[in-house]
């Protein structure tokens, strides 16, 4: 625990939404020296898809999204067999509006989600639409061995202020009558077992903060101004979906989108101790990147935009035979776009220094969970191995560096399905 006689003031702050609970909170409300600003009084006035975040986070100059500094993912099991209760749903739905009124929902305040798993959803007799691209969590390559995440529910909670995801999180645990004023009636563990919780932080400084855990070298190798534990910016606007395109347009879910997370562990010795930077932009974005010099430092040059340009993309091979490596991201990019062009993932992700190991939580929104799967494929880049500098893991993108430990499929129902949503598309008792 690192509330010790002997750590910093800075070092509890610093570790205070990884620890979590009452102790974390009151460090951190001690030092808020601006009030949370508070929710709305009729919740359902709130936009119905509970993934529109784009709106309610900052960004940054050139347009680019910033993700809510702070971050934590609530996996939760029903304490019974079958399905929920009309109660249980009366509950659920209560504690939900309660945080509704309690925060803005913003990065100033409080934005979550709610989705829900292919498991939750066999507790019914009925089937899930046979057009729902929601299978299982699977293996997606055969040098993965990752465990699944089957539990029922995850709930997403972000912001920038620690102190106001703490308390919420307090709130919603039954720790607090109160969460910023408003009066707590109901909580989401009245219903739901918090079987894991994991937490995350992304933007400049969080990780070379941060970086004293296993799989970050020694030593102050990860850059100030880096948004992540590999050293540059990632997410420009111009390579992400946007929230309209992961959307589901029709069905008893419209309105909502689906949801992959994933964890993986990042080793980054030989990135940091053995590459050079220049192989480091060949590795991670393409060797057309580092001929033609397009990254300064963590990219934040790129602006809006990752440079990728078609070209780059189409001849991964030829990359592969000329330079004898190829680039994450060009890699990745083959299966990112549909037939008109368009971005086909929202990639969300944010770091984690949970069980003091360095590693990445990659929540990624889009319309099926095949989407996902295939730009997963282009990125396992197998079909590069024939090429004699190339192997599964090495010259192959940033697969050297990071490991898979978990995945997880979930729905994140429209806002009026958020509570207990049966697989027909109503609420549990209606
Ligand atoms: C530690 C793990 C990872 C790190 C640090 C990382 C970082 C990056 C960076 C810096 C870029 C270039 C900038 C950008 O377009 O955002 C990028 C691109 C990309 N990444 Fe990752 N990434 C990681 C894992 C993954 C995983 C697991 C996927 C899932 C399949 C993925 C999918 C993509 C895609 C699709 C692009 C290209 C975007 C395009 O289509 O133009 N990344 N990543």
């Amino acid at each position: 625990m690192p509330f010790g006689g002997e750590t910093s003031r800075r070092d509890v702050l610093k570790a205070a939404v990884a620890v979590g609970g009452a102790a974390a909170l009151s460090a951190c409300l001690e030092q808020a020296d601006e009030p949370v600003p508070t929710g709305v009084s009729d919740p359902t006035t709130l936009p119905e898809r509970q993934h529109a975040w784009n709106d309610y986070i900052r960004t940054d100059e050139h347009g680019n999204h910033m993700l809510p500094r702070h971050q934590v993912l609530w996996y939760l099991d029903l304490p019974h067999d079958g399905p929920p209760t009309a109660d249980e749903q009366a509950t659920l739905e209560s504690a939900l509006r309660t945080l509704d009124r309690a925060y803005e929902r913003s990065h100033d305040g409080l934005l979550y989600s709610v989705a829900y798993s292919p498991s939750y959803f066999e507790r019914f007799e009925t089937a899930l639409p046979e057009d729902l691209d929601l299978p299982q969590p699977r293996r997606l390559s055969d040098f993965e061995t990752p465990e699944f995440d089957t539990q029922d529910v995850l709930v997403h909670f972000a912001s920038d202020r620690p102190d106001a995801l703490l308390e919420a999180e307090e709130a919603m645990r039954g720790e607090r009558d109160t969460a910023n004023a408003t009066e707590v009636s109901a909580t989401i563990t009245d219903v739901l077992d918090v079987a894991d919780r994991r937490t995350g932080f992304v933007g400049a400084g969080m990780p070379a903060d941060r970086q004293d855990v296993a799989g970050v070298p020694e030593g102050d190798h990860v850059p100030e101004e880096s948004p992540l534990f590999m050293g540059f910016v990632a997410g420009f606007v111009g390579n992400q979906a946007t929230e309209d395109y992961v959307t589901l347009e029709s069905g008893p879910f419209a309105g909502g989108t689906t949801k992959h997370v994933a964890n993986i562990r990042q080793r980054l010795d030989d990135w940091y101790v053995e590459d050079t930077y220049d192989q480091r932009v060949d590795r991670m974005f393409s060797p057309i990147h580092r001929v033609e010099n397009l990254v300064e430092g963590v990219g934040a040059n790129l602006g809006d935009d990752n440079g990728l340009t078609p070209e780059i993309v189409e001849n991964v091979r030829d990359h592969a035979e000329e330079f004898g490596v190829v680039g994450h991201a060009q890699k990745a990019a083959r299966g990112n776009r549909d037939d008109d062009g368009n971005v086909r993932l929202l990639r969300r992700h944010f770091e984690s220094t949970d069980d003091d190991v360095a590693s990445l939580h990659f929540p990624t929104l889009q319309r099926g969970i095949s989407a996902f799967e295939e730009v997963r494929e282009a990125m396992n880049g197998t079909d590069l191995t024939d090429v004699p500098t190339i192997r599964q893991r090495v010259n192959n993108g940033i697969l050297e560096y990071i490991f898979v430990r978990s995945r997880g499929n979930f729905l994140v129902p429209p806002r009026h399905l958020r509570s207990f949503p049966t697989p027909e598309g109503r609420t549990v008792g209606e």
